[in-house]
């Protein structure tokens, strides 16, 4: 495979992409793509670039001490990532080693590839973050790793890496959970976002709607019966020939096709006004290729994807405005791969508009999985006096908001 290098070099980013805009905050500025397939990323914002520059220099100043540095490790599912952030939303270094082309031959996340790999690259991401944020392991004060919800073996990785580091060094250790990750991905490049406020958390494995009531506080307002979003995305491209990761793809499709060309429906659930429902809707679209093979009719592809992609984010806009309105807040989030589709991102920003809501989004690139965002909800662990002891463990289906169970054999520092 080709190698694409975007080239980059500490603090010159302005002078090699000196047409850099305000609006985008965050940019890819290493990528590569290695022998194995796996993608090799460095992503970096410009204000944080200059703010690492000169963070780095008065490392060893008094002025440190105000700092609380996290070095975190994300390995959930095929993203194998590390970054270092400072105070919860400065990220000094961001890596993030995608297996994404591995796992599309085989239509989906084939769990004994992603851990191997995971095996593979985590010693080489950590080694990055750290020498790209210009640190070492004794600049830093806490080590924060996902250790659930995701696949056990994956996650395993990322944890063992955690408990080492932190066992080898006396470094504290903070568990964190990978969709309260997620959430926290709004707050590294909306300095002003404070709790509390709605978040849309729309991912491959979650469609949540979810109060953050405070820092690492959560109540689960509504949730998915059945497939989340992102799984509609991945089995509605498939069905359709375009592969995985289907998200994207049918987003792009989307662009060329007429979102009226196909009346999909849209479930409705009485009993929970804010629960969502894809399974439907995914049985639909299958239904209307059927009939247009038996037919033998061809039907538009775009279109399609068009069509499917306004059913899903007319639903997701319809629940997330009313949440905010009926609950009293002013502030809609969102967070997940899926809240990177810009469809959802056009609707949600018409709709605050027009509701008088403040709308927050992580660039598209800190919505799929990263560290950084890890980085982000451990520091808030971190402050509350949050510690994991070397007893942490792989969850894979830990639950958002359920502090006792989130932390097993954990000790608190106050
Ligand atoms: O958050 P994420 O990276 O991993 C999980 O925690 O699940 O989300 C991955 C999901 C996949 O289902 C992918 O198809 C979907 O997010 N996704 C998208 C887009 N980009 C990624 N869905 C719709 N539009 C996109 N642009
Ligand atoms: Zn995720």
């Amino acid at each position: 495979m080709e190698d694409i290098w975007l080239g980059y070099s500490r603090g010159r980013l302005n002078r090699i992409f000196p047409k850099v805009k305000k609006e985008i905050d965050v940019m890819i500025i290493d990528k590569k793509t290695e022998d194995d397939g796996v993608i090799m990323m460095s992503i970096k914002s410009e204000e944080d670039s200059n703010l690492s520059q000169t963070d780095s220099k008065d490392k060893n100043t008094d002025s440190e001490k105000d700092h609380v540095t996290i070095l975190a490790i994300e390995s959930s599912c095929d993203e194998t990532a590390a970054a270092v952030v400072r105070n919860g939303r400065e990220v000094l270094s961001n890596i993030i080693s995608s297996q994404i082309a591995l796992h599309t031959v085989y239509g989906g996340v084939v769990p004994e590839i992603a851990s191997r790999k995971h095996v593979e690259k985590i010693n080489y991401c950590v080694r990055e973050a750290l020498s790209q944020a210009d640190l070492t392991l004794e600049d830093i004060d806490a080590i924060a790793v996902t250790y659930g919800p995701g696949l056990v073996g994956a996650l395993l990785v990322g944890v063992s890496e955690a408990k080492a580091l932190s066992f080898a060094t006396g470094i504290p250790l903070i568990g964190v959970h990978h969709i309260e990750g997620h959430i926290s991905a709004n707050y590294i490049e909306n300095k002003d976002l404070e709790p509390p406020f709605v978040c849309l958390v729309v991912s491959g494995g979650h469609s949540h709607l979810v109060v953050v009531k405070d820092y690492g506080v959560y109540d689960i307002i509504g949730q998915t019966r059945d497939d989340a979003a992102g799984e509609a995305f991945d089995k509605v491209a498939r069905a359709i020939g375009l592969g995985y990761p289907g998200g994207p793809k049918i987003d792009k499709a989307a662009r060329d096709g007429d979102e009226n060309a196909i009346s999909f429906p849209t479930a409705k659930i009485a009993d929970a006004e804010y629960d969502f429902s894809f399974s439907g809707l995914k049985s639909a679209v299958l239904n209307y290729i059927n009939i247009k093979g038996m037919q033998g009719e061809e039907f538009n592809k775009n279109d399609l994807a068009a069509s499917f992609q306004k059913a899903v984010v007319d639903v997701l806009t319809e629940h997330a405005i009313r949440a905010v309105k009926q609950y009293g807040y002013d502030k809609l989030a969102i967070a997940g791969g899926v809240a990177s589709n810009t469809g959802l991102r056009q609707s949600l920003e018409k709709a605050c508009k027009d509701n008088n809501i403040r709308f927050y989004r992580p660039s598209p690139v800190l919505c799929t999985d990263n560290a950084a965002m890890i980085g982000a909800a451990g520091y808030y662990e971190y402050m509350k006096g949050e510690r994991a002891d070397l007893s942490l463990n792989a969850v894979p289906n830990l639950p958002l908001g359920d502090r006792e169970r989130r932390f097993h054999g954990r000790s608190s520092q106050k």
